[in-house]
């Protein structure tokens, strides 16, 4: 067993949730659903940035205060992560006491190193990243993200000596001490390292009144992003420098927990391309200025894109969580959010492919094959699991159905979660298992067996019935409900499934025989054109 810390980005709160956002959330929440189904204690952290000018304007332009415009966006991304049940342990707002408070120390304390010193900056900046660039940033002169004109900007500011950790976060990075994957990105952060450099950076604004002063000179206020990255630590209750005590609003764990002592530093911290070079450059820098352990390892997805453009508030071709929810319900949205668009690569998006996704998998795959498993059995067996049966061989298309099999599946799904492959996982569900149970039923031509041999055909339905129970198991982390309703079909009871010791339960044979199965409604119901 050990300790699993995973964090997202914390979003801005300029517009309401997508499901670029929701990608990588729910993505988080699979890896964490997942290590703590095996066991390991889990800190699972998201949140949302609340800070800066872009924000602040805004809030202006909906005639609203500052605090109150980003409370109402900020409650929006908990009703979403609610809705598509986020485990989260902590949703962290940089607008918290808690969080402000520790960022001024943070600061100060770097400020004291001699890290933080009185400059001023002059060049561009773009509000939408917040961010400032460089002429080979830009193409034609705009921002590529956001296809916007940087502002020009001069302004007296305090500066970060980001220059001075360049070498050595170069070491880090290429010793893999500070692991980005896919080695694709890797490869472009290094070369940025190499050819470009660190320079120092701007890390506060004096005309940005809506962010955390700096508590030597209040007439400025800290630098949104730098504000942002501390969410990492506030987000375990860390205080800034010295005293590490829990937060009091880390809503799933006791009092006392001593949450930075146990998950310092994060395991996996997940995001896309558009935050990658700030996080493997600015983050660590501020880390080992404070003298703190660096995030071990940095996973980065690619985007969304519709008709071949990155989906996002500034295009306004975005959808919304909840519309893909009204359509396909919870889980489907979960599953369709990730497997149509494996993680570490872009994909197009569209209605037509998820509607694709839909009737493939789940409505005419899982759906339908634990509809005409448990079927047979109420009509065949009095809904009763018949005898267990180990010795099923399964020439023609290999032995799915023998305890060997399934322990070969269980070793590849857990080697593509840990590999952080939801895609691979997600295959060994639907390809390897969903699909070869079809296989199996059809090549037997079960329905007929189960009819003219009733002996012969019980020893498929333990088979496939115990197969079921692996792939709840297996779906768990990535569609909660539809797992615990597989079981409920089974006749168990998903509480007690899930209060089993893990790997006692994905073991060959954990079904009783005798138990009784009850049919529910279909899992995943028709969609309409
Ligand atoms: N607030 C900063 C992050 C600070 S973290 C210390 C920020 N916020 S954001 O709201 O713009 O979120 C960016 C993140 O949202 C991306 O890195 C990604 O996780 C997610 N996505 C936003 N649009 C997306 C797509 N079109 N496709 C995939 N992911 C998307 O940057």
């Amino acid at each position: 067993m050990s300790k699993f810390f995973i964090t997202t980005p914390i979003y801005y709160v300029n517009a309401e949730p997508h499901i670029g956002h929701t990608y990588t959330t729910v993505g988080a929440d699979v890896l964490a659903r997942f290590h703590r189904m095996c066991g390991d204690t889990t800190f699972f952290l998201t949140g949302t940035d609340e800070h800066g000018a872009n924000i602040e304007a805004r809030a202006r332009q909906a005639g609203k205060k500052s605090l109150e415009f980003t409370d109402e966006i900020a409650a929006k991304f908990q009703f979403a992560w609610d809705e598509l049940n986020i485990s989260f342990d902590r949703f962290i707002r940089t607008t918290e006491q808690d969080h402000t408070k520790a960022v001024a120390k943070a600061l100060e304390e770097m400020y004291k190193k001699g890290d933080i010193y009185k400059g001023k900056y002059e060049g561009m900046y773009c509000r939408g990243c917040e961010q400032y660039k460089s002429e080979r940033d830009l193409v034609k002169g705009k921002c590529p993200e956001h296809n916007t004109v940087p502002e020009k900007m001069s302004e007296d500011c305090y500066m970060f000596k980001l220059s001075k950790y360049g070498p050595e976060l170069l070491n880090k990075i290429k010793k893999g001490e500070l692991e980005i994957m896919p080695a694709e990105r890797r490869n472009e952060i290094i070369s940025f390292y190499e050819k470009d450099g660190l320079n120092d950076i701007a890390f506060s604004r004096k005309n940005v009144k809506w962010g955390i002063p700096l508590p030597w000179d209040k007439t400025q206020t800290a630098y949104v992003w730098a504000d942002a990255f501390l969410n990492y630590l506030t987000g375990l209750g860390w205080e800034g420098a010295g005293k590490k005590t829990p937060p009091q609003s880390s809503p799933k764990r006791g009092e006392g927990d001593n949450l930075f002592r146990d998950f310092w530093p994060p395991d996996l911290q997940l995001m896309s391309k558009d935050i990658l070079r700030v996080h493997a450059t600015i983050w660590p820098a501020m880390l080992l200025s404070l003298g703190l352990p660096l995030p071990k390892k940095i996973f980065v997805h690619g985007y969304f894109l519709i008709g071949g453009k990155k989906m996002s508030k500034t295009i306004g071709n975005v959808i919304a969580p909840q519309e893909m929810i009204k359509r396909y319900g919870v889980d489907a949205t979960r599953f369709l959010l990730l497997y149509p668009t494996p993680f570490g690569n872009d994909g197009d998006i569209s209605w037509e492919k998820f509607d694709n996704f839909y009737k493939a998998y789940l409505a005419n795959g899982i759906g339908n094959l634990v509809s005409r498993i448990v079927s047979l059995v109420d009509k065949y067996y009095q809904g009763r699991v018949p005898e267990r049966y180990d010795d099923l061989t399964d020439y023609k298309y290999k032995s799915v159905l023998i305890k060997n099999s399934i322990k070969k599946d269980w070793d590849e799904y857990m080697k593509y979660l840990k590999d952080i492959s939801i895609f691979g996982a997600l295959s060994i569900i639907f390809t390897e298992l969903v699909n070869h149970c079809d296989h199996h039923i059809s090549h037997y031509e079960l329905w007929k067996l189960v009819n003219n041999n009733k002996e012969e055909g019980a020893k498929h339905i333990y088979g496939l019935l115990e197969i079921l129970r692996h792939i709840a198991w297996m779906l768990w982390p990535f569609m909660p409900e539809t797992a615990e309703k597989i079981w409920q079909q089974l006749g168990l009871d998903a509480s007690k499934e899930l209060a089993k010791d893990f790997k006692e339960a994905i073991k060959w044979g954990g079904l009783k025989p005798g138990n009784k199965v009850k049919k529910g409604e279909a899992l995943f119901p028709r969609i309409d054109n």
